[in-house]
């Protein structure tokens, strides 16, 4: 049985994939130093409390677990944050990578699965855009994806044993369709789930950041992949390593895209809420329009979406919102 160590297992998008190995059989540890996880996410394996900033404590990891590869999902993930705090984002997002790589290397684990971002595109040239489009990412927190998958580079090529997949994830969203896990931040920021907080009563109003953007109605458009396609890629992309691939970079999307004001008719639809929502200024560091060619993924492995429908995907973070308890 495989022994994969999972780097913020205990948070949203982890925490699926870790349900997910478990399911498949392999053998699970989280390391999550539960600033934004909560242990029982952790649905299966163990869970390992420790920071990426504490190199003795992840040596212990290694020593003991001897895992055959690595998901990392640890780092902070918002956009405006990253922009208003940089320092906190390097330091999570490439230090603590680069603390995480460097005991990889002590002992030879060789094989790395990142969870990167489309906000290394910065405002895509291209629409849909494919992974050989230019990268310029415009916050701090998409150069910080961008530093890493350099640094991965560089290592595979000082390195022939060490390969790695990095991940750019569009807009993820939803919760696990059985109900067991779902988004659990102290404070989201991201539209669906702060779109679901409105519906639900625990937020006043849904502020629309921007509505003169060059789409057709002046929102941002973006494509959201339901969190179990992507955990279903992430477990692919591990096997394809385990097997023997290559290094290898794939978008992680569906190659369509819905505006905010779409995204907000969903979640009236799926809950039978009308929000409340207000006109607002832009917000620093969105682009317009972000929608994934994931040509490169389907023709690599074959792959088809299970969940490709946005109404589906807002039904199950409305049922996980419903249920969940802070
Ligand atoms: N938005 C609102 N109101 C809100 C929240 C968001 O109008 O209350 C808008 C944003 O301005 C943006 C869109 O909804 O136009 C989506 O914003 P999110 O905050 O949900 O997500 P982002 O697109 O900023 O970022 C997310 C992830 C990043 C990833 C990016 C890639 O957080 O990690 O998608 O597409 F890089």
């Amino acid at each position: 049985m495989k022994r994969i160590l999972v780097t913020g297992g205990a948070g949203y998008i982890g925490s699926h994939v870790v349900k997910m190995l478990g399911e498949r059989g392999y053998n699970v540890l989280t390391y999550d130093n539960l600033s934004t996880g909560n242990p029982w996410a952790v649905v299966r394996g163990k869970l390992f409390v420790g920071d990426l900033a504490n190199k003795n404590k992840l040596r212990k990891v290694f020593r003991d677990f001897k895992p055959d590869a690595v998901i990392h999902f640890s780092g902070a993930i918002v956009v405006p944050e990253s922009i208003s705090f940089p320092l906190k984002y390097y330091r999570n997002n490439v230090v603590n990578t680069i603390n995480l790589l460097e005991i990889m290397e002590e002992f030879r684990v060789n094989k790395f699965v990142f969870s990167s971002s489309a906000s290394v595109y910065g405002i895509p040239e291209i629409v849909p855009t494919p992974e050989c489009a230019p990268l310029n990412p415009i916050s701090p927190y998409g150069r910080t994806k961008l530093i890493v998958e350099k640094v991965l580079a560089d290592i595979s090529l000082s390195n022939s044993d060490f390969k790695y997949v990095a991940l750019r994830y569009f807009n993820v969203a939803g919760a696990d369709p059985e109900g067991e896990i779902g988004f659990a931040y102290p404070e989201p920021t991201h539209l669906v789930v702060r779109s679901l907080k409105v519906a639900k009563g625990e937020v006043n109003s849904l502020v629309i950041y921007g509505t003169d953007y060059p789409t057709p109605d002046g929102t941002c458009i973006r494509d959201y992949v339901h969190v179990m396609d992507l955990a279903e890629v992430h477990v692919i992309a591990l096997e394809y390593l385990l097997d023997g691939g290559n290094s290898n970079i794939f978008n992680v999307g569906y190659g369509k895209g819905y505006s905010v004001k779409e995204v907000i008719s969903s979640v009236e639809r799926v809950t039978g809420k009308r929000l409340n929502v207000v006109e607002a200024q832009k917000r620093e560091g969105d682009p317009p329009i972000l929608i994934a060619d994931i040509s490169k993924l389907v023709k690599t492995f074959n792959w088809s979406p299970k969940y490709d429908d946005l109404d589906f995907i807002i039904k199950t973070g409305w049922e996980w919102e419903l249920k969940f308890r802070r």
